[in-house]
């Protein structure tokens, strides 16, 4: 065969074996048997091995796993990859449905999906090919595992159409190929998973793609991230145009015309559940229309347009051994049950937060006691109630006590607060604590810095305050148990990237009372530096949207203290960044744009670019796009099919442009 002759055999073969895989995996229907495939796929890895540079950037070979990585890289989410909020029985739902009602009339339908129980994950198109896949991370970093998931049969390495598209879905590990895959591990006389999920999780976090070749993971696309040049109206189109795409979709969504609808199909699936080949969790309910999500909008974590009903948690019975109290970040005192080891929902439970003193008195749980535990959501562990019946009589009430477990001082019940709290700064627990949180995946995010680092690093009284993890040194960090070269390098350049951090990273990290992410990510935006922030009045403060005065006081109470400046200072001369590095909406005078500072709400539907794509290039240029019209809105753009926000913003007098005027100014 000569070079051209193997050129078309390469692409020849390349294609038919997508064409089979895709048959197989997708369609569930194969037209060739297993071995043919296995032939065909052996012929191409001969010719690429001969023609290496005639292999195809997407050839099916690399569905065996190519090169083992060194370690992740990690990928920005343009448009946050967010969770959905909880239903747990038919009242939340109709409080939900009642919600939208009340914001978008009653016109509207549903769709319900089912909860596919594995991870979520993003898959990049450019032109139709398969550039990258990342998982969820934190929504906004996550990890790229593009060669993972090249294995992954049932993602299609270049798509029906050449477009440019960043689609979500989960990928899972169906049940057969859990329980084969643990039978395996037992043999093997290794630990088994607890449960498909942490198996698909586990497989996808391998750095050799040769393991996760071998895993026979799964996946199912259930929504549009970004979408370049083409538009769809609903999610139910979206759903379709995935398919079109050649992605794999679940099949048993329906559209439902209302609650009721909704609660019959939740219904069916209580019973149907158990013949599925994969696990499910639940049931995702969303709003069909975009323009309908669109005017729902989100809050801080999830989208007022959707929500994951999840079936009732196993329940099971167990005994409470002890009851231990931890000390928090803020020193909260909190007892935690330990109980007999118990299997629920596919992990083992040994411990659950009884919260504080009233609940356990409520319960009235006492030490000895059978208990009846579950797993809220079913992932944190919970007590539900206590077995009276099992009390044999040397069961034993338990007191919280009067001091602080940690530092012995006298622990106080704020008024109007269930807790108990350590009120000593310099308690050990809550300096801890607040290390833990401060390298936390939504403060700082450092990698390898977990809580059994920290925990080591302050016991062995290397690090008191946050501004000691920039001094650590190498040659004293390699003395430590279980710390070998390769661990302290990447923990050092780990802490050394995290220098470079937007301000809001530290602002949350610092764990100022009250500020959370997103309040710590608005006041990075309002005021770029901890220096203009540290200036900032009460007044200033509360200014802000969002703030309100009792963060405000908080804030400003926190940066009065003399030891606070002194650590921002020194976090200065040891090289951490203290401004904000992100998209600048407020900016208005730094961007000379006729966007920069406006609020400004899309609408309706875009013909020329995504949705996303317009909001992006507004807020590069420093606008700020809301979900809603109000009276701080200075512009809507309007699409087509635009409806009550047009309206809206008639009714106000508000300026609205079309997308050609939009498209004018953007040129
Ligand atoms: S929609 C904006 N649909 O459930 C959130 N999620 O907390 C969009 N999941 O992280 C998610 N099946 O990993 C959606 N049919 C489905 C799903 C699904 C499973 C997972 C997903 C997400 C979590 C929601």
């Amino acid at each position: 065969m000569n070079r051209q002759e193997a050129e078309n055999r390469i692409v020849e073969l390349s294609k038919l074996l997508e064409k089979y895989n895709y048959e197989y995996h997708v369609l569930d229907q194969p037209t060739v048997p297993d071995a043919e495939y296995d032939r065909l796929m052996q012929i191409l890895i001969e010719l690429e091995e001969q023609y290496p540079e005639l292999k195809l950037q997407n050839s099916p070979s690399q569905r065996v796993g190519g090169e083992a990585l060194e370690g992740f890289e990690k990928v920005e989410h343009r448009i946050p990859m967010l969770s959905l909020s909880n239903a747990f029985n038919e009242e939340d739902l109709k409080d939900f449905d009642r919600r939208i009602r009340d914001r978008i009339g009653e016109n509207f339908s549903y769709v319900c999906e089912l909860k596919i129980d594995g991870l979520a994950v993003s898959l990049t198109y450019e032109n139709g090919l398969f550039v990258r896949g990342a998982t969820r991370g934190d929504g906004t970093i996550g990890e790229d595992i593009t060669n993972n998931l090249k294995t992954v049969r049932s993602i299609p390495l270049s798509l029906t159409e050449s477009v440019t598209i960043e689609a979500r879905g989960e990928a899972f590990m169906p049940k057969y190929s859990f329980e084969a895959l643990n039978e395996a591990k037992r043999e093997s006389g290794e630990e088994p998973f607890a449960n498909p999920r942490n198996a698909a999780a586990g497989s996808l976090r391998q750095l050799d793609p040769k393991i996760a070749a071998k895993r026979n993971l799964d996946i199912f696309l259930y929504g549009i991230g970004q979408l370049q040049g083409n538009t769809v109206a609903s999610h139910s189109d979206g759903l379709d145009y995935l398919k079109k795409l050649g992605f794999k979709t679940n099949r048993e969504w329906l559209r439902c015309e209302n609650i009721d609808k909704v609660i019959e199909y939740i219904e069916s699936w209580v019973e149907r559940r158990p013949n599925l080949p994969y696990e499910i969790d639940g049931i995702v309910v969303k709003v069909d229309s975009l323009t309908h999500q669109e005017e729902l909008g989100f809050t801080a974590k999830s989208p007022r347009w959707a929500i994951a009903y999840k079936f009732p948690a196993e329940e099971v019975v167990t005994k409470l051994i002890d009851i231990e109290l931890s000390v928090g970040r803020t020193g909260v005192v909190t007892p935690t049950a330990i109980l007999e080891p118990v299997t629920v929902a596919g992990t083992t439970v040994k411990r659950a937060s009884l919260h504080n003193e009233d609940l356990i008195r409520e319960k009235d749980i006492k030490l000895g006691d059978f208990v009846v535990i579950k797993k809220a959501g079913d992932i944190i562990p919970e007590v539900i109630n206590v077995i009276e019946e099992k009390r044999t009589g040397i069961e034993v009430e338990f007191y919280m006590p009067e001091s602080c477990p940690e530092c012995a001082s006298k622990l106080e019940r704020i008024e109007g607060e269930v807790a108990l709290r350590c009120l000593n700064p310099k308690c050990p627990a809550q300096i801890r604590e607040g290390l833990i949180h401060f390298v936390s995946r939504n403060a700082m995010n450092i990698d390898g810095l977990g809580e059994k680092v920290i925990t080591q690093l302050f016991k062995e009284e290397l690090i008191h305050d946050v501004a000691d993890l920039y001094k650590l040194e190498r040659d004293r960090l390699l003395q430590l148990e279980r710390m070998g070269e390769k661990s302290v390098d990447n923990l050092l350049q780990a802490i050394e990237s995290s220098k470079n951090n937007s301000l809001e990273r530290l602002l949350f990290g610092l764990g100022i009372r009250y500020v959370g992410a997103k309040a710590a990510k608005t006041l990075a935006q309002s005021f770029e530096t901890v220096d203009q922030l540290m200036k900032a009045d009460k007044e200033q403060l509360v200014a802000i949207d969002e703030i309100g005065e009792k963060m405000a006081d908080s804030i400003y109470r926190y940066f009065e203290k003399p030891e606070v400046k002194e650590l921002i200072q020194e976090l200065d001369s040891l090289g951490v960044n203290l401004t904000y590095k992100g998209s600048k909406p407020d900016a208005g005078a730094e961007v000379d744009s006729y966007f920069a500072g406006k609020t400004i709400v899309l609408t309706g539907k875009l013909e020329q670019m995504s949705r996303n794509d317009a909001k992006a290039a507004i807020e590069a240029l420093g606008g700020k796009i809301t979900g809603s019209v109000s009276k701080k809105t200075d512009l809507v753009i309007a699409g087509a099919d635009a409806g009550s926000k047009l309206d809206k913003a008639e009714q106000l007098g508000i300026e609205v442009w079309s997308e050609a005027q939009l498209q004018d100014q953007l040129n």
